[in-house]
């Protein structure tokens, strides 16, 4: 079945789709019992592909903070009759597996943003596409990155720059705005922001197939539930790795990591309205972090997440928080 849909991924789409990272199975097994119940879009989706009409373009501003308007790629009309505004940035959001556009993430994040500043937030929801076992959750995530690249072709050709461009992606829906942002004609994307990206049957290998550093000028990542739900390995520029990345305070045992996993949004929409600051050290390198799971620090320090993006020196960060809300400690 599997070497079935992957034949024809590869016929129809250009993306370079390997087959599945070998990956615990008992994991793997366990939460293929997600959802409870067997989606009626599961058998829609046999084939891995995702159509135009499976995925909604959804526009709040602070004009229209909770009732979103609907963009649609190649409709000029519906743009110009938006509240859209040329002379503001735009942050697009995806969400992960198991979510959908009215989820914590994205909806979090928006308010967040909304909340300090005027700016045009795109809410990629691809709910139908990701409410289906994994497996063909992850087969999906090449399709409906390709589904925002041609968006954001759209958003150019009408005149927006990507240099005002930042997308977010939490869980698979980092791997959707990476391989977005890779396929973008006129890029590179200005930031990308990958929230604890999905490890289970990607690899680190292929690069075509997840997000790296060349997806967008500036790639940073947060990793809290590495090895599990979450890439360990750095893949963007700068990697944080609040608490070590692997297990977070205030998750208990969290077998299937969904608790660490989520930290990463819960850390991002706080850290933009924070005054606290999530205040990051930067490592001597990835081995410090890895094999201590926890970093001295070079003396250099750099602030994760934030309203305003932090550039800093390329590396590893590592970070402590709270068990709980509020999670910044400066
Ligand atoms: C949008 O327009 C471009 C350029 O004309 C075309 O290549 C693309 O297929 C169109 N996409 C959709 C979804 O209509
Ligand atoms: C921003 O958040 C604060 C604190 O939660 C709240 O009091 C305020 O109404 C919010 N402002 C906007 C514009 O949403
Ligand atoms: C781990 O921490 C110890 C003590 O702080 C330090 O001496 C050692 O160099 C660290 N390991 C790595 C791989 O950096």
């Amino acid at each position: 079945m599997i070497s079935v849909l992957f034949i024809l991924c590869t016929v129809v789409s250009a993306v370079k789709w390997d087959a599945p990272a070998p990956y615990d199975p008992v994991w793997l097994a366990s939460v293929q019992t997600f959802p409870t119940a067997t989606s009626p879009t599961e058998t829609k989706f046999g084939w891995g592909w995702v159509y135009e009409s499976d995925v909604e373009f959804r526009l709040f501003t602070r004009r229209n903070a909770n009732d979103y308007q609907v963009l649609k790629t190649n409709d000029s009309a519906s743009l110009k009759q938006s509240n859209f505004d040329f002379s503001k940035k735009v942050k697009v959001l995806s969400h992960g597996w198991l979510n959908h556009g009215e989820s914590p993430m994205p909806m979090s994040i928006k308010q967040a943003y909304l909340n300090v500043s005027d700016l045009n937030i795109i809410v990629l929801d691809w709910g139908i596409a990701a409410n289906v076992n994994y497996i063909l959750a992850s087969y999906n995530v090449a399709s409906v990155g390709r589904l925002l690249t041609e968006f954001l072709n759209f958003l150019i050709r009408e005149g927006v720059s990507m240099d005002d461009v930042h997308l977010i992606g939490h869980s698979l829906g980092a791997h959707v705005v990476g391989i977005a942002g890779a396929y973008v004609k006129k890029g590179p994307i200005d930031t990308i922001t990958g929230l604890d990206p999905a490890l289970p049957l990607f690899s680190v290998g292929n690069k075509n197939a997840r997000l790296d550093k060349h997806d967008a000028r500036h790639v940073e990542v947060i990793h809290t539930c590495g090895g599990y739900l979450g890439f360990m390995a750095p893949l963007g520029h700068i990697d944080f790795y609040p608490n070590g990345g692997v297990r977070q305070p205030g998750c208990g045992t969290d077998f299937r990591g969904f608790c660490a996993h989520n930290r990463a949004h819960m850390f991002f929409s706080e850290s933009i309205t924070s005054l606290v600051p999530f205040t990051a050290v930067r490592c001597k390198d990835y081995d410090e972090l890895y094999y201590n799971g926890s970093c001295e620090g070079t003396g250099e320090t750099l602030i994760m997440g934030g309203f305003l993006i932090h550039y800093g020196k390329d590396g590893i960060y590592y970070l402590r928080t709270n068990a709980e809300t509020p999670f910044a400690q400066g």
